[in-house]
């Protein structure tokens, strides 16, 4: 049962493909298992709930009224609002209506991942399902951005242990998100950011500048323009980060990255 030292968290899956909560099972500061037994209780969320159907819906129904004011509501995946919101629908509702029923009634919103802070790879041009991100439909409440595709599950869960400690979240730059793990860009602590000011770079993918770890710029690196910590912390204690491996950093942290980072690649 949920203590207020243990808030209950209600997680609604919309339009995505499940991988930022992937990444979070890999987490290990703490691991999910601290996360969900020790730290916040885990009412509803439907990839590791053990209800399913009517009983899962019960098991949701009965959070929001025991708990209203106190849950964090953490939301993954966009939510698409074309022909009345019908193209993602969960026991019978559209996720339009599920998110102005569960978001309104809890204490914050975290949308975890770019689907659910801007709409992600669904809001793609020609975005034929009219996806959004929550801040778009429930832009009066109190919602923390967790950007990224997937996002560091370090910067989800710092953002709900500072919930936890004090009772808020955190600082947030103008498009929500927390400034401790989105304040600075990758450009300007990148490893290779040397041979960048050298002008030293790989040319192509594969050649001996690329082999030799040089600057990523002329193959489409996007980290100039791309809010981020991966330099920093990386990913799940195997210390890789996509530009430490060789590949550009894609921009997926910021608004609509699939349309205006792309090409991703260049040459
Ligand atoms: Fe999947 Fe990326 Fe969306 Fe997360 S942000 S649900 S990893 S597509
Ligand atoms: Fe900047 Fe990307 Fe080069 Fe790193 S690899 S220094 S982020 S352009
Ligand atoms: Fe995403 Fe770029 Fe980091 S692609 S994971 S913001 S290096």
């Amino acid at each position: 049962a949920a203590s207020p030292a243990r808030p209950p968290v209600v997680w609604l899956h919309f339009q995505e493909c499940t991988g930022c909560s992937e990444a979070l099972l890999r987490a290990s500061h703490p691991d999910i298992a601290r996360l969900i037994l020790d730290l916040v209780s885990l009412d509803y969320h439907e990839t590791v709930m053990a209800a399913a159907g009517h009983q899962a819906e019960a098991a949701l129904a009965d959070t929001l009224k025991r708990h209203e004011g106190r849950f964090i509501c953490v939301v993954e995946g966009g939510i698409p609002t074309k022909d009345g919101g019908v193209y993602c629908r969960i026991g019978g509702r559209t996720a339009m209506e599920i998110l102005a029923d569960v978001a309104p009634r809890s204490a914050a919103v975290i949308a975890i991942g770019n689907c659910a802070a801007f709409g992600g790879i669904q809001a793609a041009r020609p975005n034929p399902t009219g996806a959004v991100g929550v801040r778009d439909l429930v832009a009066d409440h109190s919602v923390v951005n967790v950007p990224g595709c997937p996002p560091n599950p370090v910067s989800f869960l710092g953002t709900v242990l500072h919930y936890l400690t004090f009772k808020r979240l955190p600082p947030t730059d103008h498009l929500g998100r927390p400034l401790f793990a989105y304040g600075r860009k990758i450009h300007d602590h990148c490893e290779r950011r040397a041979h960048f000011d050298e002008g030293r770079f790989a040319e192509a993918f594969g050649d001996a500048n690329h082999r030799r770890g040089y600057c990523l710029y002329k193959t489409g690196c996007k980290g100039p323009e791309t809010y981020n910590s991966c330099p920093a912390v990386r990913f799940n204690d195997v210390g890789a980060w996509p530009v430490g491996v060789g590949h550009g950093c894609i921009g997926c942290s910021e608004p609509g990255f699939w349309d205006t980072m792309t090409p991703f690649y260049e040459r």
